[in-house]
């Protein structure tokens, strides 16, 4: 007879299809998955980029034909993000009510009012040097002026509310943000427009590919004077309070997989609705992998995605929400 004692058997629990289903503990749905898009003003047609398979940069024709596509196919809100024709030192473009986001979403809205559609906030897609904000360089060196650059941030989102973002969605990582958006976007009316804070965004080298596709690389210093040093998980809780404290409606965690430790100790510190962002390297890695016939790709990002909600992540950011929403609408 066996030594093993009777109760010491879960394999019990995995003998088949049924019995597996039965005590699973974590489900995927396509509401699970929000969809990047970048829309461009400098395109003409679809751009494809190197380093992200199946991302492209965007006309805003093509992007609203790609957004009423992935929305029949099961995909609830998309994140959008914009290439304008010009940048300067303040940002102009990004607050511009004429601006290439605000075109964009409201010829969104006017195609398919019922996709959520959410706005980055950031600067660093419209200041000439690439930086998240208002920036004086000493040298290489790159300060990131903080009370400045709040300002036009908060500027920027009552812009996107006022075209019709569903969610605004601020990734700078300056200081106080959350409060002075919260203040500006009650004071022009939109006192029901939540915002979702990129509240523990670490300065992560998994960006690089999501820099050539938004082509918002700094042309001088880094991003770690006002991102996180990928070192700290105490600090990350510090930010979300903060940021919950300030008016943040959701908090997000950002890169995906090397930090769901933050997504666990987040969710189960502040119980409030907590996304993580899958992010450009990451999608990268798995697709080149993919390619190569080293991984198989669905079951990898199945099983990623899997990971991301046992951490505690209500949603998740993903390049390949498309993908994900017709897989797991199929097996629902
Ligand atoms: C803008 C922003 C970045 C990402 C999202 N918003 C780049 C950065 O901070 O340099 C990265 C997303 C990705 O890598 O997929 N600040």
């Amino acid at each position: 007879m066996s030594q093993i004692p009777l109760t010491h058997r879960p394999r019990r629990l995995r003998s088949s299809p049924a019995m597996r289903a039965l005590v699973r503990e974590t489900e995927l749905h396509p509401g699970d998955f929000i969809l990047p898009f970048f829309v461009s003003e400098k395109v003409q047609e679809p751009v494809a980029v190197g380093s992200m398979p199946g991302v492209f940069q965007l006309p805003e024709a093509a992007l609203v034909a790609e957004a009423v596509a992935a929305h029949k196919d099961g995909v609830n809100a998309i994140l959008l993000f914009g290439i304008p024709a010009a940048k300067d030192e303040i940002a102009s473009s990004a607050y511009d009510d004429n601006g290439v986001v605000q075109r964009a979403v409201r010829a969104i809205k006017a195609a398919v009012p019922s996709l959520l559609v959410i706005t980055d906030v950031c600067l660093c897609e419209f200041t000439s040097h690439g930086h998240c904000g208002i920036t004086r360089f000493e040298g290489e060196h790159a300060h990131v002026l903080n009370d400045p650059s709040v300002e036009l941030l908060a500027r920027t989102a009552v812009s996107h509310a006022r075209a019709g973002a569903d969610i605004v969605a601020p990734s700078d990582m300056m200081d106080g943000r959350i409060g002075a958006m919260r203040k500006a976007l009650d004071a022009a009316g939109f006192q029901n427009t939540p915002i979702l804070s990129y509240a523990a965004k670490f300065a992560s080298a998994f960006y690089g590919p999501f820099r050539d596709v938004a082509e918002s690389a700094p042309s001088a210093g880094d991003r770690r004077g006002y991102q996180m040093d990928a070192a700290n998980g105490n600090e990350a809780l510090r930010e979300v309070a903060l940021d919950l404290e300030e008016g943040a409606d959701m908090v997000m965690v950002k890169p995906g997989l090397p930090y769901l430790d933050i997504v666990r100790r987040v969710k189960e510190r502040f119980a409030v609705p907590t996304f993580a962002y899958h992010v450009s390297g990451e999608y990268a890695m798995l697709k080149a992998a993919a390619r190569n016939g080293w991984l198989d790709e669905k079951a990898c990002l199945l099983e990623t995605m899997l990971a991301f909600r046992r951490a505690g992540a209500d949603c998740v950011i993903t390049y390949a929400a498309r993908d994900l929403a017709k897989w797991t609408a199929q097996s629902a």
